[in-house]
């Protein structure tokens, strides 16, 4: 059997190992205060660790499944559901743990069956998933092969879900890693990965070019850039900027066109870039569900007209973009 490799950080000679390891340190000391905010995600996670791993796995289909149930005393199974919940709500799935349908508020493997056929090799390479929530597309990646995913996931509840999952599936997911880091310590890993995905971000951010050139930096000579974001429809270089709320969400601070974010990319310097998908966003791929209770998509859309939002802009669409180095 090979042996697990115990950091990731000796596939990656160019990146700032010391500064990674000073920064691992620091948060480690930070969350190890007993704070009731880190308790509540701590807690369900430790839990979660003290059950067994599963002894399998399947990451091929919709469902990441990990686990079957029949491989629990009823006992666990009860202490497994309970920790679960306290991930609530779950934005990313679907999952199946140990007989545990977890119906998450988005559909994600319609977002993945759209990136799926113009996916980079992963067979072999090192990968980031910035913002990567609570990995349902890391999980989603192992059958392609990577040496390493990185999950980079700065909120706790996300980081300790992953870290919950990634103890249950065990040596089946012993390719992924994750961080406690934002995009913002991008910059201490040069030239350190073959992919970076970075979906769901990039309107989020206040200074979207600058982080793009952080991400060029970051990738490895002939590495590729997988950016999906909303995008407002419309064929004219243009980003909305919401006067208070897009979609009645508060962080949003640049929503651009497609032909927006294609020039984004090539005035950063990105080559290739291909417009791999454009589709609305629907109420069948997000919405409320038993594991995500409160509002959803349907209730950020105009009641009259599901073309705008709430506020009167354009509903959004959701764009995929491949670029290369
Ligand atoms: C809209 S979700 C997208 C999740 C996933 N990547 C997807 O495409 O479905 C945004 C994710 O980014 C995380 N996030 C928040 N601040 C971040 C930051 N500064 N850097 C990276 N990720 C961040 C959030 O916690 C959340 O998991």
């Amino acid at each position: 059997m090979m042996k697990e490799m115990e950091d990731y950080l000796e596939l990656m000679p160019a990146a700032d190992g010391d500064g990674i390891r000073r920064l691992r340190a620091r948060e480690e000391a930070r969350l190890a205060r007993p704070k009731k905010g880190f308790l509540r995600f701590q807690e369900p996670w430790q839990e979660i660790c003290a059950l067994p791993r599963a002894g399998y796995s399947d990451f091929t289909g919709d469902k990441v499944i990990i686990g079957r149930r029949k491989e629990l005393a009823d006992d666990q199974s009860t202490v497994l559901h309970r920790a679960l919940r306290a991930f609530m709500p779950w934005r990313k799935g679907p999952f199946s743990l140990f007989g545990i349908d977890i119906d998450a508020e988005w559909q994600s493997f319609y977002k993945w069956d759209r990136l799926r056929p113009s996916l980079p090799e992963l067979d072999g390479r090192v990968v980031a998933d910035i913002g990567c929530n609570n990995g349902y597309y890391m999980f989603r990646m192992l059958p392609c092969r990577p040496a390493a995913v990185v999950g980079f996931e700065p909120m706790l509840q996300h980081y300790y879900c992953f870290k919950s999952l990634r103890h249950l599936a065990g040596e089946a997911a012993e390719q992924l890693f994750i961080e406690p880091m934002g995009v913002e310590q991008i910059g201490l890993y040069p030239e350190s990965f073959d992919v970076i995905f970075l979906m769901g971000i990039i309107y989020h951010r206040r200074e979207p070019l600058t982080m793009l050139q952080q991400l060029h930096r970051a990738l490895k000579p002939g590495g590729t850039l997988i950016l999906e974001s909303q995008a407002i429809p419309g064929g004219e270089s243009l980003a909305l900027f919401p006067e208070r709320t897009y979609a009645k969400a508060p962080g949003v601070h640049f929503v651009p066109t497609a032909a927006c974010l294609h020039n984004w990319l090539t005035r950063n310097g990105f080559k290739e870039v291909e417009l791999i998908s454009q589709t609305p966003t629907t109420t069948t791929e997000q919405r409320r569900t038993d594991w995500m209770t409160f509002e959803s998509y349907a209730d950020f859309l105009d009641p009259e007209n599901p073309a705008l939002t709430l506020e009167g802009y354009p509903a959004p669409d959701r764009v995929i973009f491949s670029a290369k180095i």
